[in-house]
């Protein structure tokens, strides 16, 4: 049988119990053994009723206080051990921002094509179509029909390598030929450049590569000639390198045009000396290219031009030796992203 004593004492050990727990298992287990079924409080209060009914009101009243004094132990205690328990974790898992992120590599385009993409919207500007071709030639495509017959000394300069030994194939020596191919696939007017890649046994020095890019551009319509060709240039060269820059037009030979011209332009390179450069080739396209296509030359005319890449991308960024935009070092590259 308890007494009020006893139940002070129930009280005390158990509210010292839950003052000990310092984790949610211990205070669970707290909860079981001072709360629970078998708990010396509930033997405790499950014998008041066989108590003298003089003694059952002073007990009773000495088991609920304890009942209610273990309860808010409890709950003060979780509360507690919660708040902590989220603290830790907090200072666990906090992170560091002051740390290195991981770093990743960001991929960018290559000068020439970076070029090649300038030069093709200021085409695109005025009404161009981009257009393609494939870089292993027939020789009707890259020669015949471009004014180039057989036995023609124009085959000889361009140093062509040709497929498997035999004359009927070859790398493109120029992006030329898709010329021929835009004229025999539609009918004009035809308003089109062709960038692309261009093969040359072009070895006699360490300084020239056997591969580079050219663009090619076609225009045919009712009454075009060179005015409109050298004001077409003349508005690309603005375009691209400024207002300020001095250009000069040159007579040449092509064999697909009639008249030609090599256009240069002024510029000052890296160190700070002024030169020509020669930026392109073009002219009025020969009436034999336009009949060999099947269009009436009385009829159609146009122009036509052809600028290398690599070199209007090694002018603009100063680069002193091709090769270097061709060794796919990132330590070169990395500068231009
Ligand atoms: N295909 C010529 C070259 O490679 C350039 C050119 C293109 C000239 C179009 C005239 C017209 O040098």
């Amino acid at each position: 049988m308890s007494s009020a004593g006893d139940l002070q004492e129930i009280e005390r050990q158990a509210v010292a119990a839950i003052a000990a727990a310092a984790t949610p298992d211990d205070i669970e287990a707290a909860r079981v053994a001072h709360t629970g079924r078998k708990s010396p409080l509930a033997e405790a209060l499950a014998g008041i009723g066989s108590l003298p009914p003089e003694q059952r009101g002073e007990v009773g009243k000495a088991g609920n206080t304890a009942r209610k004094a273990i309860e808010s132990a409890l709950e003060e205690r979780t509360t507690a051990i919660q708040a902590q328990a989220l603290a830790s974790r907090l200072d666990e898992e906090r992170v560091d921002i002051t740390l290195p992120g991981d770093r990743r590599d960001v991929g960018a385009l290559h000068p020439i094509m970076q070029v090649r993409r300038e030069i093709e919207d200021i085409f695109l500007g005025m009404g161009y179509a981009i257009a393609d071709g494939p870089e292993v030639e027939t020789d009707h495509h890259n020669f015949t029909a471009l004014n180039t017959p057989e036995g023609h000394p124009a085959r000889s300069m361009s140093d062509t390598l040709y497929i498997e030994g035999g004359h009927k194939t070859a790398l493109r020596p120029q992006t030329s030929p898709v010329q021929v191919r835009a004229m025999e696939a539609q009918e004009p007017p035809i308003y089109l450049i062709a960038p692309g890649t261009v093969y040359r046994r072009d070895d006699v020095d360490a300084t020239h590569s056997p591969m580079f890019h050219q663009l090619e551009g076609l225009a045919i319509d009712e009454g075009l000639g060179m005015a409109d060709l050298i004001g077409t240039l003349q508005h690309f060269i603005t375009e691209f390198f400024g207002e300020s820059l001095e250009s000069r037009i040159q007579p040449h030979f092509f064999p697909f045009t009639e008249p030609s011209i090599e256009v240069h332009v002024r510029w000052t390179d890296k160190r700070g000396r002024a030169t020509w450069l020669e930026l392109l080739g073009a002219g009025v396209v020969d009436p034999n290219v336009i009949e060999g296509a099947g269009y009436d030359s009385e009829r159609w005319t146009g122009f036509a031009f052809g600028l290398g890449l690599d070199r209007i991308a090694m002018v603009r960024h100063g680069v002193p030796d091709l090769r270097l935009m061709y060794e796919s070092d990132l330590r070169f590259l990395g500068q231009f992203s």
